[in-house]
């Protein structure tokens, strides 16, 4: 219970440093904010900015292979019937008759403990992502009397997790907020509607893109034309997203309004096993590489029973947020399922022509997709660190720290005066002018305490301060603190832009 509990917490205390500090806010806060959508203040667009830059740079600037694209959120309505979006983009809903919450079916779970002679000791009704954390949820409901009979009972505890839609028809499955009935399921397109030009009838309707992944498709020809790349290839995308979900939850995390940044990796037939490996593997070692400690990153197959009717092999990539093992990115075989149906509705042609083998086919396609303010808040958590250092007087102090990794950290270096006096400011700013001209994200600053203006850095996650005092007059060098080992060294004033560049690369 203590480490759930702490993880609650540290939930609480991360949103409140993101809003504290300018990392996220909650989207029209001043009307009482709207469920399912985010602001990134100053410094989140930063982060997220750096995010989706390290991923295009990677993705896209540093191969010859893959090219990027920008589509339009709105499309010809019958791209997303083609894709079966329409048709199919469903989730199953209940709705409580009494206190009118709405619900998707797969996320309400009964809970049943029992003890080893079988007795009752909580049954729980709970909205939860997955098995396990609706098992948490559970028990992080459970009044101290029964806390106090799993504590002595820990061991001879059998537990039971049922989805609401494995059920039996006489089962009754109330409302996880009020204990009220439930309607019967129904499917609920999770497609944002709109209307395009000025009637709005059923011929102008339009939606808003539920991914990206379908505006690659419908250019895959487009593309092929224009850019003479030859197979395998693949085409990029980063962009808005919609989707009406049932109930957005766990801050960003499930939000209605959010980025993807997908690949679709273009390839023949016989090679898509060999890509699908190498694809699933590449994002993997991205995340880890940009941060998240391996232990907190998982990567999980899918069963086959678990994989959508177009699909050969799926994995996702995982990581352990607070609130439980969730996805961040999602590595697909979709075969030629998409472009076929692309051809099939459109009637345009989408072949390739490979003309060493003179053959004329549809390619597979191998589709990393990934979902970046999922990414950005998986950093954020990662990054979070409550340690203690000295403070002037060699007191220790309690501090927050964001670790971020210096290639995603909205500020790259901080220089201060230590005090507005003597000369000080105006060597500080020739030193972040400096900074900036090299291209390095710099903050000035020069009010307040030396300490405080230290631990307001900390919190942004920035990797160096530079402090110019009355020595640097003198001799011309200054101090650079390190965030993570609080070390402090002196350094020629010249030299600070390639020491932050050596550090930060
Ligand atoms: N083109 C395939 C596709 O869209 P998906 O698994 O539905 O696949 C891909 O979405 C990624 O988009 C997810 O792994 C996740 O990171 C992100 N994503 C999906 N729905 C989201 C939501 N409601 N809020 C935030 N991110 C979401």
């Amino acid at each position: 219970m203590a480490a759930e509990n702490k993880d609650n917490t540290l939930m609480e205390k991360l949103s409140a440093l993101c809003k504290r500090r300018g990392f996220i806010f909650q989207s029209s806060e001043i009307y009482g904010g709207i469920n399912g959508f985010w602001d990134y203040g100053p410094l989140g667009v930063e982060l997220k900015r750096n995010v989706k830059n390290a991923w295009w740079e990677d993705v896209v600037r540093r191969r010859d292979d893959i090219v990027g694209l920008d589509c339009s959120i709105i499309m010809n309505p019958k791209v997303w019937e083609a894709s079966g979006h329409v048709g199919g983009f469903n989730d199953p809903m209940v709705d409580c008759k009494e206190c009118k919450a709405r619900f998707r079916v797969d996320k309400v779970f009964t809970v049943v403990i029992r003890d080893k002679n079988d007795g009752i000791i909580l049954t729980a009704v709970v909205e939860a992502d997955d098995e396990q954390s609706a098992l948490q949820e559970a028990r992080r409901s459970a009044n101290s009397k029964t806390r106090r009979k799993f504590a002595n009972t820990k061991d001879d505890l059998s537990e039971t997790v049922l989805r609401t839609d494995e059920l039996s028809k006489d089962e009754v499955c109330p409302c996880p907020k009020c204990g009220g009935e439930l309607t019967e399921p129904r499917q609920f397109n999770l497609m944002f509607k709109s209307h395009a030009g000025a009637s709005e009838d059923s011929a102008s309707v339009v939606y808003l893109r539920p991914e990206t992944a379908q505006g690659i498709f419908a250019n895959f020809k487009n593309v092929l034309d224009t850019s003479r790349l030859k197979l395998p290839f693949g085409i990029a995308q980063i962009g808005k997203a919609f989707r009406n979900e049932i109930n957005p939850r766990n801050y960003t995390f499930r939000s209605r309004e959010f980025e993807q940044m997908e690949i679709e990796f273009f390839c023949r037939a016989d090679e898509a096993d060999k890509w699908y490996e190498y694809w699933r593997d590449a994002r993997f070692q991205w995340y880890i590489d940009h941060g998240l400690k391996s232990e907190k990153l998982r990567l999980r197959n899918h069963e086959t029973d678990e994989l959508a009717h177009y699909a050969r092999a799926c994995a996702d990539v995982e990581y352990e947020f607070p609130f439980g093992v969730s996805e961040l990115e999602g590595i697909a075989n979709r075969t030629d399922y998409d472009l076929k149906a692309h051809q099939e509705a459109s009637g345009r042609d989408m072949t390739y022509f490979d003309d060493e083998t003179r053959e004329r086919f549809i390619p597979y396609v191998i589709e990393p997709s990934g979902g970046v303010d999922r990414a950005v808040l998986a950093f954020l958590c990662e990054a979070y660190t409550e340690d203690e250092q000295p403070d002037d007087k060699g007191k220790m102090q309690s501090r927050v720290v964001m670790k971020f990794h210096p290639r995603i950290a909205p500020i790259k270096v901080a220089v201060f005066p230590l005090v507005k006096k003597e000369g000080m400011p105006e060597v500080a700013r020739k030193i972040h002018a400096a900074c900036r001209d090299a291209g390095l994200a710099s903050f000035y600053d020069e009010k307040g305490a030396i300490g405080r203006r230290y631990r307001r850095q900390d919190e942004a996650g920035t990797p160096l301060c530079v402090t110019v005092d009355g020595q640097t007059i003198e001799d011309d060098t200054v101090t650079i603190r390190d965030r993570d080992s609080l070390l402090q060294q002196r350094i020629a004033a010249g030299d600070v832009v390639s020491f932050v560049q050596e550090r930060i690369s």
